[in-house]
């Protein structure tokens, strides 16, 4: 007999069972779906709704349940649908017909509604402390390569010389504004549904504001028909999840092509790299091409809860518990990706001799030899078209500007003296770039102890 079987003069056929329970993935939700029964059964004997020893009854029984589920001894069944039904059998079972007194004054739609923000608010926390690892470990390898001079590139073409702390430092603070959209959620998703009752609130002279109290929520949702009805908090994690898979994506990307031969930028540790069953001399960056991969799944998420909630009329409908696969998925493999990453970046060798070599043998200084002419008093765009003619007149020869003698320079303009060669070397170049935000040494010193700031406060 289902808990709600009264009406009904016939068993549910069993595929139906089959395809309409959500056992199968809510029962990730048992803990926190109990931790709400816990606080709901204790606020309904505090407003005189049951008595102190009904309360008793469920309290001790509900923890029987939890430890049952937590060890695997309970049975879950697809009969009972979901989680919350499941639960509250349990429950009778253990203590008898007073536990169908814990459902008073609520329904599964604020109770689901519930148990996901108590599940989200522990997976936002988790993730927030796992992208601070990230963020450390960059950071380390930003204050190691504070000399470390690697080509810049714009359309992956060589364009100006950058410090590869700068590099790092940037992704810093990409993912800060990941940790700080997750905090800022956090408000969002901190506050309790339950009361909301099925859609319109309930008979019963219950405190909604004491439960949320007691799970340590920031208040409640004020409108039960929106309490019940809405999953922009998921929508919002589902999307703030996605940014944080596109830096992780790109990031990788980036580790995928220093670490090939073309490149030869960095060497990913053993330990995060995987070999061919055919060729011998194979060391692939799995991990790094499977972050990147796993983003399809979380952009997938988001895409699928927006379209599941898209012309939803209020209140709650049955299309909504479409909306747990997706998130825990996401949660999960972004903890997945994220407790690799801080060990991967930090382990990972940087072969600067390489990245220097690199910035010698092109022509990311050109920028800096127009800059020069400016200085002598040319205008920019006639000097640009100057320097151009010179790097075309290189390429025929098979040079790069510090390869030009001083008559050779000056056979483009007499404006250009012997400090020239000073002046286009990788070192100067880069510590010319002495703007905010820019790639001088010491404006990286500056990001570094900024970003550094930052995570100390996250
Ligand atoms: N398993 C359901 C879900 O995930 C719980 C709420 C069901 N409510 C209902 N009226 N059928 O959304």
């Amino acid at each position: 007999m289902k808990l709600w079987g009264g009406r009904f003069t016939k068993p549910t056929n069993e595929l139906v069972d089959e395809y309409t329970a959500s056992i199968y993935f809510d029962k990730k939700l048992a803990k926190y779906d109990i931790q709400g029964s816990l606080a709901h059964v204790e606020m309904l004997n505090v407003c005189g709704i049951i008595s102190k020893e009904d309360a008793d009854k469920i309290t001790e029984g509900l923890k029987k349940v939890a430890a049952k589920i937590e060890s695997g001894e309970a049975e879950l069944s697809a009969e009972s649908e979901d989680i919350h039904m499941n639960v509250e059998k349990l429950l009778i079972e253990e203590v008898g017909p007073v536990g169908g007194k814990l459902h008073t004054g609520r329904s599964r739609n604020d109770q689901v509604a519930l148990d996901m923000r108590l599940y989200l608010r522990v997976a936002l926390v988790d993730l927030i402390s796992l992208l601070g690892k990230v963020q450390e470990s960059l950071l380390n390898q930003a204050k190691a390569n504070l000399d470390t001079v690697m080509p810049g590139y714009t359309h992956l073409q060589r364009a100006q010389p950058v410090l590869f702390g700068h590099h790092m430092s940037a992704y810093v603070f990409m993912f800060q504004r990941d940790v700080e959209r997750l905090q800022d959620s956090f408000k969002r998703v901190n506050k309790s549904p339950l009361g909301a009752g099925a859609l319109a609130g309930t008979t019963f002279p219950i405190d909604r504001e004491f439960v949320a109290e007691r799970l340590g929520f920031d208040g409640i949702c004020e409108n039960s028909l929106d309490a019940v009805s809405d999953r922009d908090f998921v929508v919002e994690f589902l999307a703030n999840a996605s940014l944080i898979s596109t830096h992780l994506s790109r990031l990788c990307e980036e580790m995928v092509q220093w670490s090939s031969a073309e490149f030869n930028f960095i060497e990913l540790d053993d330990e995060f790299t995987t070999g061919s069953s055919m060729m011998p001399q194979k060391k692939n960056p799995d991990v790094a091409e499977l972050v990147r991969g796993k983003t399809g799944r979380v952009y997938g998420h988001l895409m699928g809860m927006l379209t599941t909630l898209k012309g939803l009329p209020l209140a709650y409908n049955k299309d909504m518990q479409e909306d747990k696969e997706g998130m825990f998925d996401t949660v999960e493999t972004l903890k997945g990706a994220l407790a690799l990453f801080a060990p991967m970046i930090e382990s990972m060798q940087v072969k600067k001799e390489n990245m220097h070599q690199a910035v010698k043998e092109d022509f990311s200084n050109a920028t800096d030899l127009a800059d020069y002419l400016v200085g002598k008093g040319m205008p920019f765009r006639e000097s640009h078209a100057v320097v151009g003619q010179v790097v075309l007149h290189c390429i025929n020869q098979g040079q790069y500007l510090l390869d030009l003698s001083l008559e050779e320079f000056q056979s483009f303009s007499n404006l250009i003296e012997e400090d020239i060669f000073n002046a286009l070397t990788p070192e100067t170049v880069v510590n010319a770039r002495n703007v905010a935000g820019g790639t001088a040494k010491n404006r990286v010193e500056e990001q570094i102890e900024k970003a550094s700031a930052y995570l100390k406060e996250n």
